[in-house]
């Protein structure tokens, strides 16, 4: 049984995905069995032959040179860009936490370092009806997932980044630290606001990534120290 880090963004698009990607480059090109797991993904792309693409799910397959199919690599997709709960309410295809237990599961036995990326930001509704109320929280919670935090480097990161982790400390759920994304090296603003978070939070930023890097600027026994049993 392999360890596992769950990621969680400040929000949708900040770039979770894409630091993902490096992360799991980093473990791999270390030679560790870094692997990749997500829940729920919307916004699938149909491939012309009615199948959804997993966008997350190949672009970190593509980039870390993940053996699997992705669509192994996640366990709904669905095609329209809303919140997972509501691309199930209009699929009539709820999330079920005994099927998300179970892949994930298995994704833990195929991989030493597993990484499992959330959907949205961390209060996002993965399943919203009259049988069960969800959200991305419960998720990580019941899975007992400690979390990295994607943070944007630019304005409004303190406030974002900040209320993140001070709502999984609320719930319980051990936060590991913050990358932040789209770096601009040598911004005075940026480098104040990782400064910020880590004063106010006592949350380390242990790495920034800027637009189009292909590696992420750490240790990978310090990266993969942050994972789990
Ligand atoms: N550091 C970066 N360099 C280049 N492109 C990036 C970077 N971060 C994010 N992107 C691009 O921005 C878009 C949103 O990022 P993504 O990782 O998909 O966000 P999320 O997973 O949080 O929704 C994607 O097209 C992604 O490739
Ligand atoms: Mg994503």
């Amino acid at each position: 049984m392999g360890k596992a880090l769950f990621i969680t963004g400040t929000g949708t698009d900040i770039g979770k995905t894409y630091v993902t990607g490096l992360i799991v480059k980093k473990l791999r090109d270390a030679g560790l069995n870094g692997g990749y797991y997500k829940a729920a993904l919307s916004g699938a792309e149909p491939d012309g032959e009615g199948h959804l693409c997993p966008g997350d799910a190949q672009f970190v397959k593509d980039m870390a040179g993940l053996p699997e199919p992705a669509e192994k690599l996640v366990s709904y997709i669905y095609k329209e860009a809303v919140s997972p709960h509501l691309a199930a309410q209009w699929n009539e295809r709820p999330v079920e936490m005994s099927r998300i237990q179970a892949d994930f599961r298995q994704a833990r036995e195929k991989y030493a370092y597993l990484t499992m990326e959330g959907s949205g930001g961390i209060i996002c509704p993965l399943r919203w009806d009259a049988e069960k109320h969800l959200i991305l929280d419960d998720m990580v919670k019941e899975l007992q997932l400690p979390v990295l935090i994607i943070a944007d480097a630019g304005l409004g990161t303190i406030n974002s980044a900040v209320l993140t982790i001070e709502h999984l400390r609320h719930r319980q759920i051990p936060v590991k630290g913050v990358i932040f994304n789209n770096y601009h090296a040598g911004d005075r603003m940026e480098t104040d606001n990782a400064r910020m978070i880590e004063e106010i939070t006592g949350v380390p930023v242990i790495a920034k990534v800027s637009k189009g890097d292909r590696e992420l600027a750490i240790d990978a026994e310090e990266l993969a120290a942050l994972y789990e049993d």
